[in-house]
């Protein structure tokens, strides 16, 4: 590989996983490794088998699927490598590689914290016995496996001299990478960039293996510090689309890959990345994961490429270049507004919905012809943002358990507000509820939750017009909880010691707000009873 080639390693499936609500099933994160591998990427860590059982099936099967197959169209004419996460125990770096070694290119990522407060408190190790355990459980993955990532976990807040040696540890014992996290997210980029700079002057035999750079977003710096880390040396990027992952998140794959694109004069430096398809599987991941794009998100936010102000747009007629460092098309992002109405036809909707990334063909185009006109009926001009509104949701739904059949609200300031929804089952049984509640949705849910029966609180509630005018097409999200699970005791694999109970998102878009709430929150049941059929925990990971 060139040295002027930055890998991009993608922890979307892993950290990103780690964000609070945004677990996939396995279903969904086949999808996303496929869309992952089409991007480009060099690395996807598929998850952390020793989770659970069900984490170490999803990493097997990407492994034996995705990390075997080339992708027609793909930059590199390889699979990409598939990664596992291991503590620096055997039986987590053994379930590691019983995940990945389907895969034409494995690699076992094992992590061990090496910051005073992490050995101290966290693992009550010694220096000396960190030492010792990077040693023994590098030695043993690399026994299993010739690629090997070493992180010391909180490298960011580690004492250098400490860090030398430990990552010295690390090469002797067999490690192909060091990755570097910003665990916590609190360096800045000039002491990032620093650090990378001093590891590589200062380790020995550092010169035989890729550097890499994991940052964390807790003050925004993410992305500047994980490129100061490249202009140190680093050639490996840890990244997650749209910057999920632990809290604040990681470092954005769109980011990065843009930077560097869009820089390339300055910099030199390159990836495999098809920047072209970035929109695409942020979308994706936007919709498996319920974790909507700030609209002012960089690269792929939808106000990404909007000129509101007269100024601007006089500018950019002018020349685009005047307030556009970069083309929409490069990253996929539509810049131009479709005008889809009544009158457009099945093939019409067909291929705009396939630009967005929905290849829909046979019975669930007919169905999505039939929401489509629906929605035609009710709205003079359908946009791109209406479309993906519309269709994110028959991506890859979980079960449906309950469907909504028809639902009607009293409301106003003269009595209580009242709903009565009609519900289908997954036996095709009708069920009807009635409730009264504080508004037309506390009365919407309370009389769906007399039919579901499933005791959960709801955490959050949105909606959001998604586009202008008072046709426009409302779209709710809403997570909920399940009451019993707040007891579970769950363990983040990162941290080892935080309780978290699973969180569901759901989402429904409608030119009726209170029909797309009953939506939204009916697929957050759905989801919610498809995940604990499928024996799976939303986020968080069973003590194993
Ligand atoms: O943030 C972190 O330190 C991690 C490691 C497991 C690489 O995610
Ligand atoms: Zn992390």
């Amino acid at each position: 590989m060139s040295e002027n080639h930055v890998r991009i390693f993608d922890t979307t499936l892993r950290d990103g996983e780690q964000s609070p609500g945004a677990t996939m099933t396995s279903a969904e994160k086949l999808e996303v490794a496929k869309a992952l591998s089409r991007l480009g990427v060099d690395v996807i860590e598929a998850g952390f088998p020793a989770a659970s059982p069900d984490d170490l099936r999803a990493v097997q099967s990407i492994a034996d699927s995705i990390g075997t197959a080339v992708v027609e169209g793909r930059p590199r004419p390889t699979p990409p490598i598939i990664c596992g996460l291991a503590r620096a125990t055997q039986s987590d770096i053994d379930k590691a590689w019983e995940a990945v070694r389907p895969a034409a290119n494995p690699r076992i990522h094992t992590f061990l914290a090496t910051s005073p407060i992490h050995r101290e408190h966290k693992l009550r190790m010694s220096k000396e016995q960190v030492l010792a355990r990077i040693r023994e459980m590098v030695g043993y993955a690399r026994s299993l496996c010739a690629d090997v990532e070493f992180s010391p976990e909180d490298a960011g807040r580690t004492e250098m001299e400490f860090l030398y040696e430990a990552l010295a540890a690390a090469i002797e014992a067999g490690a192909t990478t060091l990755n570097i996290p910003d665990t916590v997210g609190y360096t800045l980029p000039h002491e990032f960039g620093e650090r990378i700079r001093l590891i590589k002057e200062n380790v020995p035999g550092i010169e035989n293996v890729v550097i890499s750079v994991h940052c964390h977003n807790d003050l925004g710096l993410a992305t500047a510090n994980s490129l100061a880390g490249v202009l140190n040396g680093a050639r490996q990027v840890e990244v997650a689309i749209n910057g999920i992952g632990e809290r604040a998140g990681n470092t954005a794959l769109e980011e990065i890959v843009m930077a560097l694109h869009t820089r390339h004069a300055l910099l030199g430096l390159e990836t495999s990345i098809d920047t072209t398809q970035l929109c695409r599987v942020s979308r994706l991941v936007s919709t498996v994961t319920g974790m909507s794009v700030q609209p002012n998100k960089a690269i792929v936010g939808a106000n990404a490429f909007a000129h509101e102000s007269g100024i601007h747009q006089d500018g950019m007629l002018k020349n685009q270049e005047t307030y556009e460092i970069m083309r929409p098309e490069t990253v996929g992002a539509e810049k131009t507004h479709l005008v889809l109405g009544k009158h457009s036809g099945k093939h019409a909707l067909q291929n705009r919905l396939r630009e967005l990334g929905y290849a829909l063909e046979g019975d669930a185009l007919g169905a999505a012809f039939d929401r489509f006109k629906a929605l035609a009926d009710k709205k003079k001009t359908i946009t791109d943002a209406d479309l993906v509104a519309l269709f994110k949701d028959s991506l890859v739904e979980p079960k449906e358990h309950f469907r909504l059949d028809d639902l009607q609200v009293v409301c106003g300031s003269m009595g209580l507000p009242t709903a009565t929804v009609r519900i289908v089952d997954a036996d095709g049984q009708i069920r009807v509820g009635v409730s009264v509640g504080t508004g037309p949705v506390d009365a919407v849910f309370k009389a769906i939750d007399g039919i579901v029966k499933v005791p959960c609180s709801l955490l959050e509630y949105s909606v959001n017009s998604v586009t202008r005018g008072i046709d426009a097409l409302g779209e709710v999200s809403v997570r909920i909880q399940p009451e019993e699970s707040a007891v579970s005791q769950r363990i983040n694999p990162q941290h080892g010691e935080s309780a978290r109970a699973p969180v569901y998102h759901g989402h429904g878009a409608e030119t009726d707000i209170i029909v797309a709430s009953a939506k939204a929150y009916l697929a957050a049941l759905n989801r919610m009873l498809s995940t604990r059929s499928e024996g799976q925990a939303e986020n968080g990971v069973q003590v194993v």
